[in-house]
C-alpha cells in the first residue's frame, strides 16, 4: 500500500475509533494495572514496555529523542518526561500530529516537544540529531524496513539507540512487505543489536483482546456503527487466526561507533 493511503487510512481512525471508549475498557480488562490509560496509545503498548524502552534508551537529561510514527503522541511524551529528554514526534497522519500538539499543550510540554508529519523512510530531520530514536507497533507499516532503518541510523549520533516494538511475520502469514526475522537487517543499516526479545504474554494477549472485541461486537457497534465495529471484529479475527507465526518483538539496537565513512548504503550516493 503506499504511503498516501496509508496515511488517509490512519487520518481517518484517529478521527473516529481511536478514541473508543469501548476499545479503552477492554484493553483496561485484559491488561489491568500495565495498561496506560492515560496516555491513550494506539497501539498494545504496556507500562512494562514503556518503562524498559525508558530505560534502554540510555538517554541523560537534555538529551533529543525522536518518536517515529508518535501517533497521537502520549506514550513519546511519557517517555521523554520519564528521561528528561526534548521530543520530536513524527507520524505519517496530520490528525495524529495534530492531536499530538494538543496533547502536549494540554500537558504544559511546552517548547520541549515538536511534532511534524513524516514517515519512516523520509523523516525531512538532520542526521545525527537525536540521542535516541523509539517507535511503537509501527515499523511493521512502513513498506521498506531496509530504507526505515537506514534513516532510523542517519537519524542517530554514533553509539546511540533505536529501541522499538514491531512484528515479526513468519512466512506461513503471507503477509506482504513482512519479514520473519529483523535481526539481520540491523547490521547493514549500520546497527549493533542489543537485545531482541519477544513481548511477555503476547500471544495471550492477543488472543484475549480478539476474544473481547467479538465479545463486545454489539457495544462496538452501539458507539462507532455497524461498520467500523465489524472492520474491528474481523481484523482482530484474521490476525488471531494466524498465531503462532508472528510474535511481537521489543528491540535495542545500537547505532555502531565505528562505520568506516563510505561503507553504510546511505553514504554511497
Ligand atoms: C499502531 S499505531 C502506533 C502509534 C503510536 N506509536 C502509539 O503507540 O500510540 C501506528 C502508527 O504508525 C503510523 N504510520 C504508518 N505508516 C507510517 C509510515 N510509513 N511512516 C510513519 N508513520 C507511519 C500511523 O499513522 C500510526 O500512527
Amino acid at each position: 500500500m503506499d504511503e498516501r493511503s496509508v496515511a488517509d487510512i490512519f487520518d481517518d481512525v484517529y478521527s473516529s475509533t481511536a478514541g473508543s471508549t469501548v476499545v479503552r475498557r477492554l484493553y483496561e480488562a485484559i491488561y489491568g494495572d500495565d495498561f496506560p490509560g492515560l496516555l491513550q496509545p494506539f497501539s498494545l503498548v504496556t507500562w512494562s514496555d514503556l518503562r524498559r524502552i525508558a530505560r534502554d534508551l540510555c538517554l541523560g537529561r537534555g538529551a533529543s529523542l525522536l518518536d517515529l510514527a508518535c501517533g497521537e503522541g502520549g506514550p513519546g511524551l511519557w517517555v521523554a518526561h520519564e528521561t528528561g529528554a526534548s521530543l520530536t514526534g513524527v507520524d505519517i497522519s496530520p490528525v495524529a500530529i495534530e492531536h499530538a500538539r494538543e496533547r502536549a499543550r494540554a500537558m504544559r510540554f511546552g517548547g520541549d516537544a515538536t511534532f511534524r508529519a513524516g514517515s519512516f523512510a523520509a523523516t525531512g530531520l538532520s542526521s545525527a540529531s537525536f540521542d535516541g530514536v523509539m517507535s511503537i507497533d509501527a515499523l511493521w507499516l512502513a513498506p521498506d524496513k531496509r530504507a526505515a532503518l537506514r534513516e532510523v541510523a542517519r537519524l542517530l549520533r554514533p553509539g546511540k539507540r533505536f529501541v522499538f516494538t514491531t512484528w515479526d511475520f513468519g512466512p506461513e502469514t503471507n503477509e506482504p512487505d513482512q519479514i520473519p526475522d529483523h535481526r539481520p537487517l540491523l547490521p547493514e543499516a549500520g546497527f549493533e543489536v542489543v537485545s531482541y526479545d519477544p513481548t511477555p504474554h503476547w500471544e495471550e494477549t492477543f488472543r484475549a483482546i480478539a476474544q473481547a472485541h467479538l465479545d463486545t461486537r454489539d457495544d462496538l457497534a452501539a458507539e462507532l456503527g455497524e461498520k467500523a465495529a465489524d472492520e474491528m471484529v474481523a481484523h482482530h479475527q484474521r490476525r488471531a487466526a494466524l498465531l503462532p507465526h508472528w510474535k511481537r518483538i521489543l528491540v535495542v539496537a545500537q547505532k555502531c561507533l565505528d562505520s568506516p565513512p563510505g561503507t553504510l548504503p546511505w553514504q554511497r550516493e
